[in-house]
This record gives C-alpha cells, sequence and structure tokens, in this order.
C-alpha cells in the first residue's frame, strides 16, 4: 500500500494536510502535526498585511454536525512574524504557508514577505472579503481572483502557488479554471461555508460577529460537490478539504479528484492523531478493495 504522495513538489509521506487556521503559526505546533499527527504536509494560519485582533468572542460555536466560526482571520502580520520565522525556515518537512489581504496590493505585498522565508508552497486564501468591492469575497468573481492570483504569482517566483476557493462562487470550475490561467499551481477547496446561529431564548445571533462558516461534517457533500467540479474544469492537482474526518471521507475526496486531502474541523474533534488514523483507515480501505496507489483512484468516480 502506498500512500507517498507528490503535491505540486512537495513529497508527502501520505496526502494529509492540515488545513489552514486550525493550530495558527507557531513552529513547536506545525513540527508536532508532523511528527506526532502524521500529517503529509502543514499548513499555517492566514498571514495577512497587519496585525489584526478577529472578533470577539463568542467567535466558535459546536453545532450538530459542525463548527460554525467567525474568528475574523487574526493575524499578527507579516511584518511580526520574522523571529518565528526564524525557526519555521528549519523545518524540514512540506510547509505551506496561507496568506490574505484586503486588495491585490496587500496580496502582493504578504505574498512578497512570505516568499523570502521560502515555505514549500504559498497558499492564496482568496475566500476573504476584498474591501474595495464593499465585502464582496474575491473568490466569487473570476476577474478578482484572477488578479490576486497573477498579482501574487509574480512576487513568489517559484514557489508553488495553491488558490483557495469559497464554496459561495456561484461557478466554482469557472474561478478554478480562471486562477490556474492566472498561474495557480493548485486548487484548494473548500473554505467553510457561510452560515448563522440565533439563540432563540436571548432572541439574538449567537456569534458576536452573527455570521460565520461553517465547517466540519455537516460540509462533506459540499466539498464533494465543488473538487468534482473542479476536477473536470482544470488540470492543476487539487487540495481537497471541508468535513473530512477519517479514511472513507479522504478516499472519497480522492475518488471526486483530490490529490491531497485537508484535515481542519477533524482535529478539533479528534485532536492530531486524525491524521495517523485517517492514514491506516485508507490503508485498511485499500487492502480490502486490492487499490496499491491512490493514483488508481483518482477522480475514478468521473467514469
Ligand atoms: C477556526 C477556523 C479558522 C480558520 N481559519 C482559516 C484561515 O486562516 N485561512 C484559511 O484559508 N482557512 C481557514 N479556515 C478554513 C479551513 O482551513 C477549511 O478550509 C475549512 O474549515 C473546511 O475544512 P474542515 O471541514 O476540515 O474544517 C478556518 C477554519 C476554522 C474552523
Amino acid at each position: 500500500m502506498d500512500l507517498k504522495t507528490n503535491f505540486i513538489g512537495l513529497k508527502m509521506q501520505n496526502p494529509t494536510v492540515l488545513a489552514s487556521g486550525i493550530l495558527g503559526t507557531n513552529s513547536a505546533l506545525m513540527k508536532r502535526v508532523f511528527e506526532e499527527g502524521g500529517a503529509g504536509a502543514v499548513t499555517m494560519k492566514s498571514i495577512g498585511p497587519e496585525e489584526r485582533n478577529g472578533h470577539e468572542n463568542p467567535s466558535v460555536i459546536e453545532l450538530e454536525h459542525g463548527l460554525l466560526n467567525a474568528v475574523g482571520l487574526p493575524s499578527p502580520g507579516f511584518q511580526n512574524m520574522e523571529e518565528e520565522w526564524k525557526e519555521l525556515e528549519k523545518i524540514n518537512f512540506p510547509l505551506i504557508a496561507s496568506i490574505y489581504g484586503a486588495n491585490i496590493e496587500q496580496f502582493a505585498a504578504v505574498a512578497k514577505n512570505v516568499a523570502l522565508h521560502k515555505p514549500d508552497a504559498i497558499e492564496a486564501n482568496i475566500s476573504c472579503p476584498n474591501t474595495k468591492e464593499h465585502g464582496q469575497i474575491f473568490g466569487t468573481s473570476e476577474e478578482a481572483s484572477q488578479a490576486i492570483i497573477s498579482a501574487v504569482k509574480k512576487e513568489i517566483g517559484k514557489i508553488p502557488l495553491i488558490a483557495k476557493l469559497t464554496p459561495q462562487a456561484s461557478n466554482i470550475a469557472a474561478i478554478a479554471a480562471g486562477c490556474e490561467k492566472a498561474g495557480a499551481d493548485a486548487i484548494c477547496a473548500i473554505n467553510t461555508v457561510a452560515g448563522m446561529c440565533i439563540d432563540i431564548d436571548a432572541r439574538k445571533p449567537i456569534l458576536h460577529n452573527k455570521f460565520g462558516g461553517l465547517s466540519g461534517p455537516a460540509i462533506k457533500p459540499v466539498g464533494i460537490k465543488c473538487v468534482y467540479q473542479i476536477f473536470e474544469s482544470v488540470k492543476i492537482p487539487i487540495l481537497g478539504m471541508g468535513g473530512i474526518s477519517n479514511g472513507k471521507d479522504a478516499i472519497e475526496y480522492i475518488q471526486a479528484g483530490a490529490t491531497a486531502v485537508g484535515i481542519g474541523s477533524g482535529v478539533f474533534y479528534h485532536g492530531i492523531e486524525v491524521f495517523k488514523k485517517a492514514c491506516e483507515e485508507m490503508e485498511h480501505w485499500m487492502k480490502e478493495n486490492n487499490v496499491k496507489s491512490l493514483k488508481e483512484i483518482r477522480g475514478i468516480a468521473h467514469g
């Protein structure tokens, strides 16, 4: 059984990836997820253009089948990351840095700085709101997505670029194709799905920010559908995520067309061992189904 995965040049011991935003940017934590958790690659929390505290509490609620969060992209800002980078640069396993900005110039500035520290890949979180267009999410517009991706690509040279998409786009396959044209080396799908909860006794929204992003098991069918559609619209590889908590979920994403699979909320529910366990379950499924390599089943659901 072979779980080894080459994703945009990242040589991974298995296809699992820590999703962005789940365990911050701290090098010791990133190392634990790789060494103890067994992840194939690790994504840092999105780094922004300036220091940001994020939204007030309550900012995360646990629901029956998922999490609703409005942490609001808290970030030390790229200028305050220099000390942490000294440690992060010593990391000798696949490390993906995630970046965001509220306009093209901010994306470019963050990308330029982050690239100096040579992470193995850079993920552009274009699933965040655009200030110029009054909070519209970049990733819902083909034009805005392409503009960001080509601006970031220009700044980061040979470092592979992943475009992280939102399921809120009306045609995510077209957005993905546009990002590929603009220079993305891979697509990551999906970010959270917008949602809201009301405390009926208090008669008020529960999250301080009112609205949040839904993640975890509830969004798996949304992620699977997005990856399936993107697979038919691009040639570049896909990092699939949304609701993965075990090996069978990961196999489902791979059959939809994913090369690598991200786990975010699954870490909250099952701890960092979730990566190791998912890999064992994948191997078990492969053995039972006489599958020797994940390549044999990638995109197989397309018939
Ligand atoms: C608390 C929390 C914070 C997140 N922060 C980020 C972030 O900083 N950047 C980003 O691209 N995605 C962020 N995400 C989205 C996840 O990376 C992932 O795309 C999403 O949660 C779906 O995967 P999951 O169902 O496995 O959690 C965050 C998700 C959660 C739950």
